[in-house]
């Protein structure tokens, strides 16, 4: 797929909060997860550098109790929102997959596919 893909709403997402996604296509499906503070948005994908697991607590819950980081709810490792690095936790010094998007006019949208690789 060429061009950017709609995902949702900038005021859809709580503000700080966080909200997951299933993109998927003919050649498969990705998960990722965005996580808003005030205007600014940024998306992952759903896996942990630690095994892969996904890291939501529950739906769309993926940051920790202050909301200022990112939280894995296997095994608690905490990443900045602003970079995905991980802080703390068994993979310290790795980085979740960041995924590309953008607010315009109040909509957030995917940039690049990361389906199409
Ligand atoms: S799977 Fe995320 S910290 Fe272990």
């Amino acid at each position: 797929m060429s061009g950017r893909r709609r995902l949702c709403r900038l005021d859809e997402l709580p503000d700080p909060g966080s909200r997951g996604f299933t993109l998927g296509s003919h050649t498969g499906a990705v998960e990722i997860f965005m996580v808003r503070r005030g205007p600014q948005v940024y998306a992952y994908r759903n896996s942990c550098p630690h095994t892969g697991a996904t890291l939501e607590w529950q739906p769309d819950v993926f940051l920790d109790h202050s909301r200022t980081l990112i939280q894995c709810g296997l095994h608690g490792a905490l990443f900045r929102i602003e970079n995905g690095e991980c802080v703390h936790g068994p993979c310290v010094g790795r980085h979740l997959e960041a995924v590309p998007v953008e607010v315009r006019d109040g909509t957030i949208l995917l940039r690049a596919d990361p389906i199409a690789g």
